[in-house]
């Protein structure tokens, strides 16, 4: 498939890096495709970022057939560009697809997309090291119609934006607030897609958070509120004893591409890494032992970010004296320098935008 450009009449001024902060500032151009039962996806068109124009009766906006993705491009020493493990991004939207009922995409042939466009928006990757172009690839369901079915026709777009940290605390230890009332997601439910509604679930808990002084929400299972699942935006590190210990994918869990690069580089570095069901009971009598020393998220957006505080049950905990454990800032360094091609690509992770 071709993939047709428009060219923008005006161009926006590009940010200094410094005042980068997370997801307000867009590039020119965006990325959008079509799909038809009749055409397949088709279409294929990278033009000037602007509003969709939408049918009020538009499925997406009534029964949230969306799922989208994050991932990001990085700026090297040498003024390059490169993508951090772009193919497993794209492998997870065709499995959030799979699950909210979306036809099936040529994952080769949107590498190459996403390739095109940044290359046309290279001057909007940032420079500055913790800065990045976050891209945001979404599908939506399309038809106007408002009866309940999956939906017959769908919109792709990509959309950049340039970014600094995610959380304002920036790499520093965030607050934790256990929910005991709440779910996210449940067993049997679409808790391991990256759709939109997950999003939506976890508003009302996350403003209750805020209220009460904390940055995140730590979500328990959804069956016996008793299991860690996830934190906010993000998986979820334990470290207890000598063992980094992360809740095992249960199908309501997102499998995070940064949650899978901290698993194999701490494996890499001789760290006993086990992926098993970690109540939060367990971690209270970890940290009363003495036993939990570390307590980090990972996520595309917050990349590693220390947790400091645990609240759960009107009881909070203080994790290593509420300072930036030495684990996370390890791995929050090495991460960084394989993305901005200061160290080894050992796992191969890298893609070059040429
Ligand atoms: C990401 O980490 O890329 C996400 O999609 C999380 C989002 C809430 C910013």
């Amino acid at each position: 498939m071709n993939i047709t450009f428009k060219k923008a009449e005006i161009l926006k001024e590009h940010p200094e890096d410094s005042t980068l902060g997370f997801g307000t500032i867009f590039t020119d151009y965006m990325f959008n495709m079509d799909y038809s039962p009749e055409t397949g996806w088709h279409k294929a068109r990278i033009e000037p970022y602007g509003p969709i124009a939408m049918d009020p009766a538009t499925m997406v906006l009534h029964y949230g057939q969306a799922i989208f993705e994050g991932l990001k491009a990085y700026r090297t020493d040498s003024g390059d560009v490169q993508l951090f493990r772009p193919k497993d991004n794209l492998k997870r939207l065709n499995k959030s697809g799979h699950m909210l009922c979306m036809p099936e995409l040529d994952e080769a042939f949107l590498l190459k997309a996403l390739k095109e466009l940044i290359k046309v928006e290279k001057s909007w990757v940032p420079a500055a090291t913790g800065t990045s172009l976050y891209i945001r690839p979404t599908i939506i369901a399309t038809d106007p119609y408002i009866g309940l079915r999956s939906s017959n026709t769908y919109r792709l777009f990509i959309i950049l934006s340039p970014v600094g940290a995610y959380y304002p605390e920036g790499f520093n230890p965030v607050k934790i607030w256990v929910t005991t009332e709440y779910v996210r997601a449940v067993r049997g439910g679409v808790g391991e897609a990256k759709t939109a509604g997950n999003y939506a679930a976890s508003l009302y808990a996350t403003e209750l958070a805020h209220k009460d002084g904390y940055t995140q929400v730590m979500w328990l299972d959804g069956v016996e509120l008793k299991y860690v699942e996830e934190v906010g935006s993000m998986n979820i590190f334990f470290v207890i004893g000598d063992e980094l210990i992360t809740p095992a994918l249960n199908r309501s869990i997102l499998a995070g591409v940064t949650r899978d690069s901290v698993i194999k580089l701490a494996g890499s570095w001789g760290l006993k890494v086990v992926e098993r069901k970690i109540s939060i009971d367990e971690i209270y009598a970890a940290h009363a032992t003495g036993e939990l020393k570390e307590v980090f998220g990972s996520g595309t957006a917050a990349v590693i970010s220390p947790v400091g505080n645990i609240k759960y049950n009107g009881k909070e905990i203080i994790i290593n004296n509420g300072q930036v454990g030495q684990l996370a800032a390890k791995l929050f360094h090495h991460l960084m320098d394989i993305q901005y091609g200061r160290a080894n690509d050992e796992f191969n992770w890298i893609e070059p935008l040429q």
